[in-house]
């Protein structure tokens, strides 16, 4: 961060869009902060893009940021917005960010969120900032994004309870993991928790459905045969036709086995951020900042290999993120190995 705090910019709008995740608050807090110490006023617009159609925000004062960092969820709320699909809702929005005089916005949230930034610059000649936060990891151009390592670590602490019953009673659990479209989730988790199948976009496709019943039927029969007690399947959710409850009932048919589904669901969107999230958070919160005081433009906050870097919004929206090869072969590996010790 420069010393000087010469600069023309006098209010920078934010708002939090689409789903909540942990460490959204610790971004908040490090823009207000950042933005405080270029005498930079910060304009917080409630309920995603909405508050920017409804006229419905608030200027973020340093009492309402203290004790902010430990925080789930999102001070300034969170939505969807269905009216920012429509010019009549974008020109709505600019028109409130003339008026209201702001000079950037920044905007935290997901591909989706971006994708909302990229329209509105067709109306509006200001600014535009992306924070990636989400906690599905899939923004492409950033290793991470703001609540991803919470969430995971959420769900871990969660599958490693379920795992002691599944032990007890030598069962079977199907659990089912957020991430929308992307098993960013469901593969840390397996590898994780020792999962003992890892069902994601990257190794099933539904064509094979019957095939890889089969498969996992045999595998469980193997597993309960041998010294194994307890068997593991996460998968990701919108992957299995029907979800995790329709598996556990097609498993049923095929391994007469019962199989019991678990949704692991919001819980992994909530919560206490932890260090790495708020270490993240901050960092991305105090360069989005920087990078408005250097008229940057168009581009989201990203972290590569450790280092804070800016990306082009139309590139970070381009593709989704796909989960790493080294991470998918890992997953194979280890269970090959494990499969070799029984
Ligand atoms: O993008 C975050 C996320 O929690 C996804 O993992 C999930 O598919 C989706 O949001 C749920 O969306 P909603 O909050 O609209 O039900």
């Amino acid at each position: 961060m420069t010393t000087s705090k010469k600069t023309t910019i006098k209010r920078i709008g934010l708002l939090t869009s689409g789903g909540d995740a942990p460490g959204m608050n610790a971004a908040i807090r490090a823009v207000f902060l950042a933005a405080h110490h270029y005498n930079i006023d910060v304009i917080g617009f409630k309920h995603g893009y909405n508050g920017l159609i409804n006229q419905d925000f608030f200027q973020l004062q340093h009492e309402q940021i203290h004790g902010l960092i430990n925080q789930g969820g999102t001070l300034l709320k969170s939505a969807r917005c269905q009216e920012f699909h429509h010019p009549k809702g974008l020109n709505q929005a600019a028109n409130t960010l003339i008026k209201e005089k702001i000079d950037a916005l920044i905007v935290i949230g997901g591909d989706g969120s971006f994708n909302g930034l990229l329209k509105l610059q067709h109306y509006w000649s200001g600014q535009v900032i992306g924070i990636p936060g989400t906690i599905d990891n899939d923004i492409d151009g950033t290793d991470y994004t703001i609540g991803f390592t919470t969430a995971i670590n959420t769900a871990i602490e969660a599958i490693d309870k379920i795992r002691d019953t599944a032990d007890a009673f030598e069962r079977v659990f199907i659990v089912e993991l957020m991430g929308r479209h992307s098993g960013q989730i469901t593969f840390n988790v397996g590898i994780a928790t020792g999962a003992e199948q890892v069902l994601s976009f990257e190794n099933f496709n539904a064509e094979d459905k019957l095939a890889r019943l089969t498969e996992i039927a045999n595998d469980i029969e193997q597993a309960q045969s041998s010294l194994q007690s307890s068997y593991i399947i996460v998968i990701a959710e919108n992957l299995w036709p029907g979800g995790a409850h329709q598996l556990a009932l097609d498993l049923i048919e095929h391994t007469k086995t019962d199989c019991t589904a678990c949704i692991l669901g919001y819980i992994q969107r909530g919560g206490t951020p932890v260090a790495k999230d708020r270490i993240l958070a901050t960092k991305m919160g105090v360069a989005a900042v920087q990078a408005v005081i250097e008229q940057k433009t168009n581009i989201m906050i990203a972290e590569q290999d450790n280092t804070i870097t800016t990306v082009n919004l139309s590139t970070a929206v381009q593709h989704k993120k796909r989960v790493s090869n080294s991470l998918i072969e890992a997953q194979k590996n280890i269970l090959a190995i494990s499969a070799q010790c029984t």
